[in-house]
This record gives C-alpha cells, sequence and structure tokens, in this order.
C-alpha cells in the first residue's frame, strides 16, 4: 500500500484585496495523456507546461514500469515510447496513489495486452468503484484475476492473446471510461466504438489524433458521439504544449471574485468548451470575468482571466451542464455560500465517487462553517452570505473544533474551503492540506503571492 504522510492541517483569514498576475500549472487531464500517450507512441514526445503533481507523476512512472523512458530538461519532459502494442509487462504492482484518471486509463491501456497487472492506490483510490471501466474492458476479453469486494483496488488483470472490438455506450457521462474502452481499443484488431449519449472532456480523442490514430467522430441527430478507434495503428511522438488547468484557475478566480478589492490576471487557461462550465456558471451569477489575449496552443482555445471583486447572486445550475464543471462543485459551493440568495446545483450523482463523496464533503464543510445548505441525492442547495458575515469557524462560539473541515483525502476539498476562509468572517480549518499537492502544488505559494492569508 502508499505510503500515507500525516496529516498537515492548514487555515485561512479574512484577507485584504488579491492583486496581482499568475499562471497556474499545466492541465491535470492533459498532462496525464500527454505522459501516456507519448509513452505509447514511437519515437519521441517533448512536453512543455506538464503539471508536475503527484498524480501525474505516477502515471510517469506506470510508463516507466512498462518500458517508455521518461527524462526532464529543464522545464521540458522527453518521452522515448515503446511503439503502440509494444509495452511490457511491468515487475511490480502500479501505484497510482491517488489518482482515479491514471489508475483508470492505465486499467484501459494495459487491459488489452496479454501480460499480467496489478494495480494499487490510496485509501481514497482503493474505496472507488472500478467497475465502471472494468465492465467493458470484461466484454472485449480482459480477465479481472483479482479484486477486492466491489470492484475496487488492489485489482489484478490480465489480457487475452486478442482483445475483441465492442461497441460500447458509456452508462454515466464519464470522460475516464469513455477514454479507457478507447485505449484498450489502440492495441485491438479492428474497430472499437464508444457511444457517448453527453459529451464529456474530449482530451483523449484530440490528442489520439494528434498522434496520428485513426479516430472518427460522428454525432447523430440526438447529440450523442459515435467515436470509432481503429485499432493496432501508428502513434508518432510529437510536442505538446500542455495549458493552465482551468479546474486548477478555479480557485484563485473565485478567490478574487469572493474577496473585497481583488483585481488579479490568470494567465494562459485552457478555454476547451468541455472545461468552462464552471466560468459560464459565474458570469451567470454577476462575475466580472474579461477574456484577454484569446488564442490557439495547439489545439486547444487558451485565454488569460481577468477578474475583479463582484457582488455574486445565486442561480440555478442546470444538470446539463454537470459535466463542463464536473470537479468544479466544490469550489462553487463556496461562491454560492458568499451570493446573494440560493444556489442550487443539480445532476450531482458523479460527485458520489470522486477523490471523496464531494457532494457529501462539501455539504458537511459548509455547515461546519456556518453555511445553510441542504443535501439531496443528487443536488445541493446553498443559501448564502454576502460578505461572509458569521462564516468561518473561528476560535470562538463552540469552540475551536468546531469549524474544522474534513478533507477525506481530497484536493479540491482543502483548497476550496482554504478560498473560503479568505472572505468569511472567521478563519476557515482544513483538517489535511498535504493532498493539495496531488493536483496543484503550487497552490498555497501562489495564494500568499496574490496577498490571501493562508498556511
Ligand atoms: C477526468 C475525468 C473526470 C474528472 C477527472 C479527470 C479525465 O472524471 O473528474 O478529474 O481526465 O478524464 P470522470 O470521468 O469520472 O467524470
Amino acid at each position: 500500500m502508499t505510503h500515507q504522510a500525516p496529516p498537515r492541517p492548514a487555515a485561512s483569514h479574512r484577507s485584504a484585496g488579491l492583486s496581482g498576475r499568475i499562471r497556474v500549472p499545466g492541465d491535470k487531464s492533459i498532462s496525464h495523456r500527454s505522459f501516456m500517450f507519448g509513452g505509447l507512441a514511437s519515437g519521441e514526445t517533448r512536453i512543455a507546461g506538464l503539471l508536475q503533481g503527484e498524480d501525474v507523476m505516477r502515471t510517469g512512472e506506470a510508463m516507466k514500469a512498462m518500458g517508455a523512458v521518461i527524462r526532464r530538461e529543464g522545464d521540458e519532459w522527453i518521452i522515448r515510447g515503446t511503439g503502440n502494442g509494444a509495452l511490457v509487462e511491468p515487475a511490480a504492482p502500479l501505484d497510482f496513489g491517488n489518482a482515479g484518471t491514471g489508475s483508470r486509463l492505465t486499467m484501459g491501456l494495459v487491459g488489452a495486452y496479454d501480460m499480467e497487472t496489478v494495480f494499487i492506490g490510496d485509501a481514497s483510490l482503493s474505496k472507488r468503484p472500478m467497475g465502471r471501466v472494468l465492465d467493458p474492458l470484461r466484454q472485449m476479453g480482459v480477465q479481472v484475476v483479482n479484486a477486492a469486494k466491489g470492484d475496487r483496488m488492489p485489482i489484478t488483470l490480465r489480457g487475452p492473446k486478442a482483445t475483441a472490438p465492442i461497441v460500447y455506450r458509456v452508462p454515466m457521462a464519464s470522460a475516464q471510461v469513455k477514454s479507457a474502452v478507447l485505449l484498450a481499443g489502440l492495441n485491438t484488431p479492428g474497430v472499437t466504438t464508444v457511444v457517448e449519449p453527453v459529451m464529456t472532456r474530449d482530451h483523449t480523442e484530440k490528442m489520439l489524433r494528434g498522434f496520428g490514430a485513426e479516430l472518427d467522430i460522428e454525432t447523430d441527430h440526438e447529440g450523442v458521439r459515435h467515436i470509432r478507434l481503429q485499432g493496432q495503428g501508428r502513434l508518432t511522438g510529437r510536442t505538446i504544449v500542455v495549458p493552465g488547468d482551468p479546474s486548477s484557475a478555479a480557485f484563485p478566480l473565485v478567490a478574487a471574485l469572493v474577496v473585497p478589492g481583488s483585481d488579479i490576471v490568470i494567465e494562459n487557461v485552457l478555454m476547451n468548451p468541455t472545461r468552462t462550465g464552471l466560468i459560464a456558471t459565474l458570469l451567470e451569477m454577476g462575475a466580472s470575468i474579461e477574456f484577454l489575449n484569446g488564442c490557439d496552443a495547439g489545439g486547444e482555445d487558451v485565454a488569460d482571466l481577468h477578474v475583479r471583486h463582484s457582488e455574486l447572486r445565486g442561480v440555478t445550475v442546470p444538470a446539463d451542464r454537470a459535466p463542463s464543471m464536473i470537479d468544479e462543485y466544490p469550489i462553487l459551493a463556496v461562491a454560492a455560500a458568499l451570493a446573494e440568495g440560493e444556489t442550487l446545483m443539480q445532476g450531482l450523482d458523479e460527485l458520489r465517487v470522486k477523490e471523496s463523496d464531494r457532494l457529501a464533503a462539501v455539504a458537511r464543510g459548509l455547515e461546519a462553517n456556518g453555511v445553510d445548505c441542504t443535501e439531496g441525492k443528487d443536488f445541493l442547495a446553498v443559501r448564502g452570505r454576502p460578505g461572509g458575515k458569521g462564516l468561518g469557524g473561528g476560535p470562538d462560539g463552540q469552540g475551536a473544533r468546531k469549524g474544522i473541515v474534513a478533507t477525506h483525502l481530497d484536493h479540491r476539498i482543502a483548497m476550496a474551503f482554504l478560498v473560503m476562509g479568505l472572505a468569511a468572517e472567521k478563519p476557515v480549518t482544513v483538517d489535511d492540506a498535504n493532498m493539495i499537492a496531488t493536483s496543484f502544488p503550487e497552490f498555497m505559494g501562489l495564494m500568499r503571492g496574490l496577498g490571501a492569508e493562508i498556511g
């Protein structure tokens, strides 16, 4: 099992206006895929702007264990891949730590190899359902040799001599499931088809095409996507520039909106429409966000975001927006806690199976800090207090421990509540800030550089 550092609590305090220009680290989804596809493709892949968070580094280690050669030269990562179909059996279990994306996509990738691979992870990852990926892999002929109860890690996979191509309709809105099936299709003879009723982030499709995969996408009259991948084609190394992660930018972005007097610029943020649901929602809430220097960077739209403190109003966020902001609900809940009126977030069932049960973790964290909210099976309603009056869990009232947020090994719960403390009347404390390093190791330093009282 993976080593777990002792919990490191952190707190944030009401801050004066934030100001400055920052860059957030590279997009996590694109960074994972850069290591994976670069490690698989023939020849050399060079990556600039890679997120050097713990999750992504685990994916790099896994690719190395299967034959890829990865080295760092200054700010660039250089990979010599094995060639499609030529991964080798790892000598030891692949330890994915906290990383759902790395582990689920790699299960697809290696499931189609005639070899045995063992997957392990930390306490959070070991609780997450893997059946959503194992089910289609079983249909392709992959043997699940071992799995803990409910298709959870540790998991051992053994691929058949030749996997069978399938047509798979993804039963939940999940880019990870879509991607796992497509990656299994890379080493499968014939055409593997994924049918995606609700569009999710499309980085796998875009990037595989960039590496030379034959991939055809058709959207039918009902808006359902049919993604067809020709298996066993050649993938060729390339140069990748990873744009800033909108899911990380979300934290300083909301911080600037809720802390009076703030005026910041976040540079070079990925603006792929499958990732911008939070920005759309915040604009509806009355946020002042200006888009500057918009351009195309390696096939993805990027822009600088100029963000100023704003009086936010509650809105209803429709269920069909969830896939484009699935990782942003914890920080949206914090914006909602500081907005006028009620914000209703619908269609949140997938939040139950993230790094924590995020719907419950957010609701408990809000309550611990005096926010009036209602948690439903798949919705959250938050009634805000503009100005943060009475919010936070400071060292008064019912004792110093009253407001401590339980993060359940979830980086986004930790960051969201630390942002809340910058605008709440009393400080906000989280029980463990260690996991922030999985996706945004620079978080504390960048926030302090903007003037946030956090640490
Ligand atoms: C991701 C997909 C999403 C998201 C995760 C990254 C990806 O998960 O929550 O952080 O890179 O494919 P689901 O596919 O489970 O929604």
